[in-house]
């Protein structure tokens, strides 16, 4: 990787954090009082985001990747190339959080593979934090 090229993608991760900081402060948190808000580049130079929205039925709650890939087919579908999702339950600057199992899977079906998420304990693929996935793929069997 060239030096400019790493620095175009730590503007990346500065573009998504600052668009996930400004999802959460719209998330609906009111039973965990834990916040989240989820933001990724698409292949085409847009940036999609998320925020998580709880419901008084606690298990239809939608994480904030759901709004993010909800987001991302209403503006013209694409392919997810980075992504991170920050979160927190106390005042102050969100910390960043890994995806949720579940979200993970809406990950792998929307970036696949190479999708780059930023993790509490730096860059990893998608292939990485969902090892051995089931994907679009493997319906051909
Ligand atoms: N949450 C997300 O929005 N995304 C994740 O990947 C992890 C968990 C939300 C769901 C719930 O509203 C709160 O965080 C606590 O679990």
């Amino acid at each position: 990787m060239s030096s400019s090229d790493a620095g175009q993608v730590v503007e990346v991760w500065a573009g998504l954090r600052a668009a996930a900081i400004a999802a959460y402060q719209q998330a609906y948190a009111p039973y965990s009082g834990f916040s989240v808000g989820a933001a990724a580049l698409v292949d085409d130079g847009r940036i999609v985001r998320g925020c998580n929205v709880e419901n008084a039925a606690y298990g239809v709650t939608l994480c904030a990747e759901c709004g993010l890939v909800s987001q991302l087919h209403l503006s013209g579908g694409g392919r997810l190339t980075h992504f991170l999702c920050v979160g927190s339950s106390h005042e102050g600057e969100p910390d960043l959080i890994m995806p949720c199992g579940r979200c993970r899977q809406l990950l792998w079906e929307n970036g696949g593979a190479d999708l780059v998420v930023l993790t509490p304990a730096g860059e990893r693929t998608m292939a990485e934090v969902l090892p051995d996935a089931f994907g679009p793929e493997n319906l051909k069997n």
